[in-house]
């Protein structure tokens, strides 16, 4: 009986091994040179895809709380879908069309280039093989500070406590010469767009936040030629950002983020709140600085002295009030957590 039962158990074992094996040749054989099939061939194929797969399968997380764990929150588990990639890879740059569309109407480009030689000559530029985000570190907790942009961060000093995480995300306009004190110094990656853009040091990823088939175009051209210096308002037409710094936010995590996180609400996701879901993605753990409004009520960003500012609120472009909703919820479930500055 028992051998028996030994021996069902070594079938199925063996078994598994091989749906795992076959399923994981099936998708990534595509990306293999396949010229012969020796025994060889076959060799360092399998150990290629093994290594391929050890990397793409989610890191382990070793914090006391990993913000991915399930069954702490329905209304988590119903929003977040860890299949969903946060990068535009070569492997992964096929848009569904539903997707498409979607991504093509939120900034009404009149003549938009054929995306996918838009893609081929992107990935000649900036690499496009590996998901650096995702990809297995030593490291096992991966702690990371999210720095909007609210005046809340002034006079906060919030500046070593945020430079004590692994990874700081900032974006947009955002600096930090002159205000390390309350913002801190190091940054990782820099989500931006073209109409937003500002030089990194050399050590920063830039996220390109791609809205139009023209953004991408850009970041071709920036980086190489230099054609493009007009969007829908002047943008630089050179940048110093090294290309093999350069990362590119999905589209389609973009619409996962519209439909799932904001269900719809706004014309479109904010950088913000892009940035904010990204995390939840890459991070182990998420802090959030220089989100919402300050103590007065004010939505101007931390390098200004302008506490009109945040007129952006009121274009219906993005619903910050749904979006603050969700990084409140987020917090209300220990997910993330939010430093409310002054
Ligand atoms: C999660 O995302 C994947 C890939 O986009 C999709 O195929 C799947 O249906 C999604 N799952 C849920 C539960 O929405
Ligand atoms: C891009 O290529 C894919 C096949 O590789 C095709 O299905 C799709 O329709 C193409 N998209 C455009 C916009 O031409
Ligand atoms: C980036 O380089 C600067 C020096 O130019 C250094 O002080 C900083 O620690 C580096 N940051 C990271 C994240 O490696």
């Amino acid at each position: 009986m028992a051998a028996i039962r030994r021996r069902t158990l070594k079938v199925l074992t063996l078994l598994v091994l091989f749906i795992f094996l076959t399923s994981f040749l099936l998708n990534y054989s595509h990306n293999a040179v396949t010229t012969s099939w020796f025994p060889k061939q076959i060799v360092i194929e399998l150990s290629e895809n093994f290594k391929k797969l050890m990397t793409y399968s989610h890191r382990p997380c070793t914090c006391a709380r990993c913000l991915s764990q399930r069954g702490v929150s329905p209304w988590f588990d119903e929003r977040f879908n860890w299949s969903v990639q946060p990068l535009l890879t070569a492997q992964n740059a096929l848009l569904e069309d539903s997707t498409y569309s979607w991504w093509l109407k939120l900034q009404r480009e009149k003549r938009p280039s054929d995306l996918n030689d838009t893609l081929k000559m992107l990935f000649r530029v900036v690499p496009g093989n590996v998901d650096p985000l995702l990809q297995k570190k030593s490291q096992g907790c991966r702690r990371c500070a999210v720095v909007g942009n609210s005046g809340n961060l002034r006079g906060s000093e919030y500046g070593s406590q945020i430079d004590g995480h692994d990874f700081v995300l900032r974006m947009n306009k955002a600096p930090t010469a002159g205000f390390e004190v309350d913002v801190g110094s190091k940054t990782t990656h820099h989500l931006m767009y073209p109409e937003s853009f500002r030089e990194l040091a050399h050590n920063v990823s830039m996220v390109l936040v791609p809205f139009k088939i023209l953004d991408l175009e850009w970041v071709v051209s920036a980086t190489t030629t230099g054609t493009i210096s007009h969007t829908y308002v002047p943008v630089p037409a050179k940048i110093k950002v090294k290309k093999d710094q350069i990362l590119i936010y999905h589209p389609a995590f973009m619409k996962y983020v519209f439909d799932s996180w904001l269900q719809g609400h706004g014309r479109y996701p904010s950088t913000g709140i892009l940035s904010v879901i990204f995390s939840l993605h890459v991070c182990d753990e998420v802090d959030l600085y220089g989100f919402g409004a300050d103590s007065k009520g004010n939505w101007h960003h931390y390098w200004e002295n302008n506490p009109s500012a945040g007129a952006f609120r009121k274009t219906g472009v993005h619903d910050g009030d749904f979006e603050s909703l969700v990084t409140a919820t987020l917090a209300s479930i220990d997910k993330v957590r939010i430093f409310k500055g002054r």
